[in-house]
């Protein structure tokens, strides 16, 4: 089993480039089986996510190519409808290729995603939404049959919840629909953005009305186009908690600074020293943090509930209590245990996490249990006296692009290991294994 060996307590120093949002690359690769013609995507992470989503488009009949971090995909021949269970349980956005292979092939067939480990996460919002453009769906033993019985059709859409998938679902279906929909409570996230620049560079007629409202006016045609894949936000905000939480002084390269305001106030709150300019951001910090006491998680462009966990394993080592507020997803403190087992001092009340801080963390043996909260143990790691091992790394591989190496890059001792034990922790440094509480 492989495992995240940290030695912590090293200050982070030099230059690092972010790489390519996964949660933008997902819908744009969804996208792709609407566009009748080749897509050429720069900047798409090497993630187990986005293999996922390349498997999805070859089962469709897709044919794609990967460069480094550039993607061809040539969707001339979609031949299929279905995605297999398989396909669709290797990640739970595999939901948005509902709206795009509806819209292409008239039809899909393809399974529920599932729960997942930070909430219930319905489909609701999606399925309403696809029903109101005109799509049959019937729900069969977790089996979505899908079809249109007459091309779907523009309306007017509101969304109790500005969902990222709901959104995105509608903007893929609507996109090629005849007439116009008008979406209301859309999620305004910059994947949406980007998504949206996406298809507009293939054809699509998308506008933004301002707070949350997207008029889609159908096309009767998408063709390929070349689009460079935004940063990713939640990436840089990890690499930041990092600094944070080690301390040094790091300049983050390939960063749209205007995606991550909400959460630079909680960093320059807790102390750390902010310098950014359009696409670049710089973090210093050093000694201890200031505790935080108001986060909440909420819709863009409120603080990301992707950035929650990082940002905790920070602030477990703040002077003061610090308080934080999880209002997206009702299950997403995974991170706490393993916290805790670090040496951190934290109370859950339902979905409040009160961060009591301590002087240091310790080192020791924890799992990750998804993709977020896994990141945070590494975080709580390179701040940590001692060795961590951390397992569960094929959460992170999902979101992470070679997360030890960028770590290595700015002077932490962190590495990949094959197998437990073969690293030995260091003279006077040890794994502490503490029992389960
Ligand atoms: C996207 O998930 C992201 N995933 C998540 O990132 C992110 O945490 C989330 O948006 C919120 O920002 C991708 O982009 C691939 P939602 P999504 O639909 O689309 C409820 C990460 O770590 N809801 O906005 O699933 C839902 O249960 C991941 O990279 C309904 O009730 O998020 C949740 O409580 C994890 N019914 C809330 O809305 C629905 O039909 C937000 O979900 C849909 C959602």
């Amino acid at each position: 089993m492989e495992k995240i060996i940290v030695h912590g307590g090293q200050p982070l120093r030099g230059t690092l480039r972010v790489q390519g949002s996964k949660n933008a690359s997902l819908p744009i690769l969804a996208a792709c089986v609407l566009a009748d013609g080749v897509c050429e995507i720069d900047n798409c992470p090497d993630l187990s996510d986005v293999r996922a989503a390349v498997r999805i488009l070859q089962h469709l009949g897709c044919t794609v190519s990967r460069r480094d971090n550039h993607l061809t995909v040539d969707s001339r021949r979609v031949s299929c409808y279905n995605i297999p269970d398989t396909l669709m349980h290797e990640m739970r956005s595999s939901i948005v290729f509902l709206g795009s292979v509806l819209a292409r092939t008239g039809k899909a067939l393809l399974c529920a995603p599932g729960g997942c480990e930070i909430g219930l996460r319905p489909i609701d919002l999606h399925l309403q939404s696809l029903r109101a453009l005109g799509a049959e769906i019937k729900e069969e033993n977790g089996t979505l049959r899908c079809e249109t019985p007459r091309p779907l059709s523009g309306t007017v859409i509101s969304l109790s919840f500005p969902s990222v998938g709901a959104t995105e679902n509608v903007l893929l279906a609507a996109a090629t629909a005849k007439g116009t929909t008008m979406l209301l409570n859309a999620a305004r996230e910059p994947e949406i953005e980007d998504l949206i620049a996406f298809l507009n560079a293939c054809g699509a007629a998308i506008t933004t009305t301002g707070e949350g409202t997207l008029v889609i006016r159908g096309v009767s045609h998408l063709h390929g186009c070349r689009h460079r894949v935004i940063p990713d936000r939640i990436a840089a905000l990890s690499y930041m908690a990092a600094v944070g939480t080690a301390g040094g002084d790091v300049v983050l390269q390939d960063v749209e600074t205007k995606h991550i305001l909400s959460v630079n106030r909680v960093f320059q709150q807790a102390g750390c020293r902010l310098e950014t300019d359009a696409h670049t951001l710089r973090i210093a910090s050093c000694g201890r943090l200031q505790a935080v006491q108001d986060i909440r998680t909420l819709p863009h462009p409120g603080f990301p509930t992707d950035a929650q966990a990082a940002v905790m394993a920070m602030l477990c080592t703040a002077n003061g209590t610090s308080v934080i507020v999880e209002t997206i997803f009702e299950n997403r403190f995974h991170h706490v245990h393993a916290l805790r087992r670090m040496g951190a001092h934290i109370r859950i009340e339902d979905r409040v996490a009160i961060i009591d801080g301590v002087a240091r963390l310790h080192g020791a043996a924890v799992t990750a249990v998804d993709l977020r909260a896994g990141a945070a143990l590494i975080i709580a790691a390179l701040g940590a006296a001692g060795t961590s091992e951390i397992s569960g790394l094929h959460h992170i591989d999902r979101g992470y692009e070679k997360i030890e190496a960028c770590l290595q890059t700015l002077g932490a001792q962190i590495e990949r290991s094959a197998e437990s034990g073969r690293q030995q922790p260091k003279q006077n440094q040890s794994v502490r294994r503490l029992p389960l509480r």
